[in-house]
C-alpha cells in the first residue's frame, strides 16, 4: 500500500455511504463498543450525533474514502492526561499494512492536536491478536492483562492493555 493514499481528516456527513459499507459489517465491529450501523438513516444520525461531535474521530480514508477510524477519546479532572484509543477498518483492507500507518499518524498529531494529552491507551480482547499486532508495531508498549475488565458485545472480557505516552514519539 502507498501511504500516501492513506489520510485521517474528520468525518463529513457525505461519508454516509463509504461509512455504511465497513461499519455495517459485524466483523468490523466484532470487537468494537457500539454494533453494526443497519441503515442509511443510522449511519447519518451516528455521523452528526457521535462521530462528528467526537472530541477527536477521524476517518481513515484511502483516496479521501473513508475506510475506517480511529477515535482518542480524552478524559477529564486528574485523568486529563490520558485518552482512550479505538479503532477500525474495512474487512476487505485489512493485511495491507494500513491500520498501522494511520495510528502513527494519529499518535504523531495527536498530542499537538490535544493539550495535555500525556498517555493513549487501548485495551484489547485477549484473541485479538491483529490489534495487538498493530499496536506493537506501531510502538506501543504492551503494559499487562486486565482480568475481566469489562464487557463487549454483552460478555466480560480478559484485556490486554497498551500505551504510547507523547515521549515515546521518535522526532
Ligand atoms: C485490527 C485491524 C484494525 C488491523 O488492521 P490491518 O490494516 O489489517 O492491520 P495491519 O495490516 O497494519 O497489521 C496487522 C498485523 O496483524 C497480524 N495479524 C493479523 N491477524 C493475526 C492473527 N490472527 N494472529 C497474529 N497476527 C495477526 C498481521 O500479520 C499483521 O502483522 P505483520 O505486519 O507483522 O504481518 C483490523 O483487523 C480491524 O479493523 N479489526 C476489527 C476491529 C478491531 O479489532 N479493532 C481494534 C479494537 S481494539
Amino acid at each position: 500500500m502507498d501511504p500516501s493514499r492513506i489520510s485521517l481528516r474528520p468525518f463529513k456527513l457525505s461519508d454516509v455511504d463509504d461509512f455504511l459499507k465497513w461499519a455495517s459489517d459485524d466483523r468490523v465491529t466484532r470487537y468494537l463498543r457500539w454494533s453494526s450501523v443497519n441503515s442509511r438513516e443510522e449511519a447519518l444520525t451516528y455521523l452528526e450525533k457521535v462521530a462528528i461531535h467526537h472530541p477527536w474521530r477521524r476517518s481513515i480514508c484511502l483516496d479521501d474514502h473513508s475506510i475506517g477510524y480511529i477515535s482518542i477519546s480524552p478524559e477529564s479532572g486528574d485523568d486529563r492526561c490520558r485518552a482512550r484509543l479505538g479503532y477500525a477498518l474495512a474487512a476487505e483492507f485489512w493485511g495491507q499494512g494500513i491500520a498501522t500507518i494511520a495510528l502513527k499518524m494519529a499518535v504523531s498529531s495527536v498530542f499537538k492536536e490535544l493539550a495535555g494529552l500525556v498517555r493513549v491507551h487501548a485495551v484489547v480482547e485477549v484473541e485479538n491478536k491483529g490489534s495487538q499486532r498493530v499496536l506493537e508495531k506501531t510502538g506501543f508498549l504492551k503494559e499487562g492483562l486486565l482480568r475481566k475488565y469489562g464487557y463487549c458485545k454483552g460478555e466480560i472480557r480478559d484485556m490486554i492493555v497498551f500505551s504510547f505516552l507523547s515521549t515515546d514519539l521518535v522526532l
